[in-house]
């Protein structure tokens, strides 16, 4: 059994985006029995809501599908985290400048539509997971689609480079 990957998923204030993908990626992992293969967290670039619940909206959006998230807010410490994690999972192109400005190397930092396969060419300049904080429970509902997507297509796809690497049946 190879390793388990280490993925970060971050975004601005970490009780919006980056929790519910870190809810959706552990709830998608645990329903393919998936869950020893990967350690998963998320952290956002700023400050402001560290050591709080997400936000409630995000929490309702994820109990709502019956997705269970307890993430506490925790914002990047790049010289700590990037030793620690193999993939930092960006949701929209100024994460991805804070990111690899704090110090995380490039080739560990993925925006996170760049895993689904209609945007899988483009890096850094796959779609946005837009910021639905000044936004309304649609918003959130929006991201929750993209999130899923974006969390299907990711395991899909880092299953299918661990089997090619240590040359292992996923
Ligand atoms: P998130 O959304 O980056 O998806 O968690 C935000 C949450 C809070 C703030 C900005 C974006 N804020 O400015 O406090």
């Amino acid at each position: 059994m190879p390793q388990p990957l280490r993925v970060m998923f971050v975004c601005l204030g970490n009780i919006c985006r980056s929790p519910m993908a870190e809810a959706i990626f552990v709830d998608r992992l645990n329903k393919r029995s998936l869950s020893d293969r990967f350690v998963v967290d998320s952290c956002g670039t700023g400050h402001w809501h560290v050591g709080g619940p997400a936000d409630e909206r995000t929490i309702r959006t994820l109990q709502d599908r019956s997705v269970k998230i307890d993430h506490v807010a925790r914002q990047l410490n790049a010289r700590a985290d990037a030793n620690e994690w193999d993939l930092f999972v960006v949701m929209d192109s100024m994460n991805y400048r804070n990111v690899l400005a704090a110090g995380v190397p490039r080739e560990k930092v993925r925006m996170a539509m760049s895993f689904v396969p209609a945007y899988r060419g483009l890096a850094e300049q796959a779609p946005a997971v837009p910021d639905p904080y000044e936004g309304t429970m649609e918003d959130f509902g929006a991201v929750y689609d993209m999130l899923g997507d974006a969390c299907d297509a990711m395991i899909d796809e880092l299953l299918a480079n661990a089997s090619a690497t240590t040359g292992a049946r996923s």
